[in-house]
């Protein structure tokens, strides 16, 4: 059976492309059945409308409260029949409405090895600490940021001459192959988000 997915994002968007394109060449068997942006300016809206997918913004600043808006995006994923959640760059904490609506069915992908460099500018963080080697890291979500239990991690190299930019970029490739990975072993029952596989 196709997994539906609802996918959180914030900005950007190559997440949401490189599930989209994994589905797209049959690696994975899901379906983005949603793409939800709590900022109207992200790009990735226009990317996923491109690729023919619904997306909506729910933007926090119309709602009173966070409850009230989570309850406004649970109404949008339940409506098109959203099974798991990906958080994709989604750049806000969840708060009980959401979590308890998909319990254990909520993941996030964050550019380091957890649990190191947790929060915001995580490649900067890892390159200023002086790691040798960095990555990225797919989770099951929590109500503590960058938290829950790892569904599966990759590394790369930090390199003498890396810039932020550069660790990013090297970072950003592995996501693209990790996020579609760790999705299809939820697709095909591989792993049920409640232990590491
Ligand atoms: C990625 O680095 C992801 O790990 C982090 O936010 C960034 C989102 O990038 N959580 P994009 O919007 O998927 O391009």
């Amino acid at each position: 059976m196709t997994l539906k997915l609802g996918v959180l994002i914030s900005g950007r968007g190559s997440n949401l492309l490189a599930i989209l394109a994994s589905i797209h060449r049959g690696e994975v068997t899901a379906r983005v059945s949603v793409v939800i942006s709590n900022n109207p300016l992200a790009p990735g809206l226009e990317l996923a409308r491109a690729h023919g997918v619904t997306a909506i913004t729910v933007d926090p600043s119309d709602y009173d409260d966070r409850a009230t808006y989570e309850y406004e995006v649970v109404n949008v994923l339940l409506t098109h029949g959203v099974q798991w959640v990906v958080l994709a760059g989604y750049m806000k904490l969840l708060g009980k409405t959401l979590l308890g609506a998909f319990k254990r069915r909520i993941i996030n992908i964050h550019p380091s090895l957890l649990p190191s460099f947790k929060g915001l500018d995580a490649q900067r963080q890892a390159l200023e600490y002086g790691v040798k080697i960095a990555g990225c890291t797919v989770h099951v979500v929590t109500a503590k940021m960058d938290d829950g239990p790892i569904l599966d991690q990759a590394a790369v190299p930090v390199l003498p001459d890396d810039t932020v930019a550069t660790l990013s970029a090297r970072i950003l490739a592995e996501e693209h192959r990790l996020l579609p990975k760790v999705i299809q072993l939820i697709a095909s029952g591989q792993t049920n988000g409640h232990s590491p596989q």
